[in-house]
Formats: C-alpha cells, sequence, structure tokens
C-alpha cells in the first residue's frame, strides 16, 4: 500500500489575528487534555481552544456536550460554559432546555454524525432520527434554539463530517450549511477543515473500495 505524503501545511498570511495558527485547516495529532477520547464520537479540544481564543466569548453554550470537551477547555480559560445532554435529559431541540441561563455569545455545537454512532434508545436523540430530512428539521430547530439565546454579534460553530449510509454519501455539513443560511445565519468566516487523528474508521480494512474521507468540517456562524 503507497503510504500517505507528509506534507507540511500551506503558509498563512500574517494578520493581526490572536490566534494565528487558527486557518481553514486544523491539523493537531493530540486531542489535549479535554473531555474523554473514551466517549464515541469525541473530537479533541484544541480546535475549541483556539475559536475561544479569538472570538473571546463571556459564555458558551454547548447543547451536545458529550464527556465534556467544551467544558473542560472552558475551565481552563476561565470562561463561563453552560451545557446540556440528551443522556442527562435536556433535549437541545426542546426550547424549555434554554430557559434560566441568559444569553451566550458563543455556542459550541458536536452533534451525532445522523446515524453514524448511537448514542442511545431514546427517539429524541438526533443519532435515532429516522430519515436524513427527520435529522435536518431537528438540527435546525436546535440552531434556532441556540439562535434565540445568542447574544448580538454572538457566534454558533458546529462541527459535523459526512459519511455513507449504504453507499449513498451524506454531505451533512453542506446540508447544515444550507439550513442555516435558509433560516438566517450566515457563514462568521471560513468553513475549518479539521484533521480527523484516531479515527475509529481508519483503523478498519473494508472489502470495498471508496475514497476514506479523513476530515471533518467546522461551520462558525452568525446572524445574516
Ligand atoms: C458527537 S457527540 C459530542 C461529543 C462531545 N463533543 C464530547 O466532548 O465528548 C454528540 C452528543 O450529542 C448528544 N445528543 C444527541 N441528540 C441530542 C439532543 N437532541 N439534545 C442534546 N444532546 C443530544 C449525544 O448524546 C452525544 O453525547
Amino acid at each position: 500500500m503507497t503510504p500517505l505524503p507528509q506534507i507540511s501545511l500551506p503558509a498563512a498570511p500574517v494578520t493581526t489575528s490572536s490566534v494565528p495558527h487558527l486557518t481553514s485547516i486544523h491539523a493537531n495529532a493530540k486531542r489535549g487534555p479535554y473531555g474523554s477520547s473514551r466517549y464515541r464520537g469525541n473530537c479533541g479540544g484544541y480546535l475549541i481552544r483556539d475559536l475561544l481564543n479569538y472570538y473571546n466569548p463571556n459564555h458558551v453554550l454547548d447543547p451536545m456536550k458529550g464527556s465534556g470537551t467544551c467544558q473542560d477547555v472552558c475551565r481552563e480559560l476561565q470562561i463561563t460554559c453552560t451545557s446540556m445532554d440528551i443522556r442527562e435529559g435536556d433535549d437541545a431541540a426542546d426550547p424549555s432546555s434554554y430557559v434560566g441561563f441568559g444569553k451566550v455569545d458563543f455556542v459550541w455545537m458536536h452533534p451525532p454524525y445522523w446515524s453514524m454512532i448511537k448514542y442511545n434508545e431514546d427517539p429524541n436523540c438526533l443519532s435515532n432520527a429516522p430519515s436524513l430530512d427527520a435529522f435536518l428539521d431537528r438540527m435546525a430547530i436546535v440552531l434556532e434554539n441556540c439562535r434565540v439565546v445568542l447574544a448580538p454579534k454572538g457566534k454558533i460553530a458546529v462541527l459535523i463530517g459526512g459519511f455513507s449510509v449504504k453507499g449513498r454519501y451524506q454531505p451533512l455539513s453542506q446540508l447544515i450549511m444550507a439550513r442555516a443560511i435558509d433560516q438566517g445565519l450566515w457563514p462568521a468566516t471560513t468553513e475549518i477543515i479539521r484533521f480527523q487523528h484516531g479515527n475509529t474508521s481508519s483503523r478498519r480494512t473494508y472489502n470495498r473500495s471508496f475514497i476514506p474521507g479523513l476530515h471533518d468540517t467546522c461551520m462558525v456562524f452568525e446572524e445574516a
């Protein structure tokens, strides 16, 4: 098998950014001391940390906290973080889950990649949405709920990747981007391609041919 080439990243222009290494490509082989790598579908904390250092929010919301990676990054940066998860009984698609914590100026959202990993048996869990349209409809409700609690100039970051179901590719980031724009959000910046190191699927052998996806995509939205 031909090994993947070891390449360096393109040079980034000099800007006044307080996080100059934060570009449209996020490549970090380490996950950092945040959250738990044992939680299926977990991502490392460095992209979250870079975004928080860049946008400098005072109050962060993670509506799908999983093992709490975002919460751990916020603790390190001493930023107030409100988080919830369906497995603790809080449905991010239910507006009543958002009552009482006031406005937030940054949302970090790392939803299930639809049915790629089944998280539980709860019918309200996004991983149990019975169809792609049902998944996108619920994601649109979650986005709207987050938008309602978003302070002026606040940002909503969504990290998600595509995958194939029965041989048909599901371009989840593009479909969510289209829904978000439809409901009055707009990309605040370039999409960020996050290299997926340590992916479970990267260690598998398949007896069919396809082009493996080695990244997911982070989209950052603001009010249009
Ligand atoms: C990709 S994982 C998030 C992993 C997380 N970033 C971490 O630090 O481990 C997706 C999470 O979304 C949660 N989830 C799915 N549907 C939800 C819903 N309707 N409301 C709240 N959480 C939900 C799942 O329970 C799961 O923990």
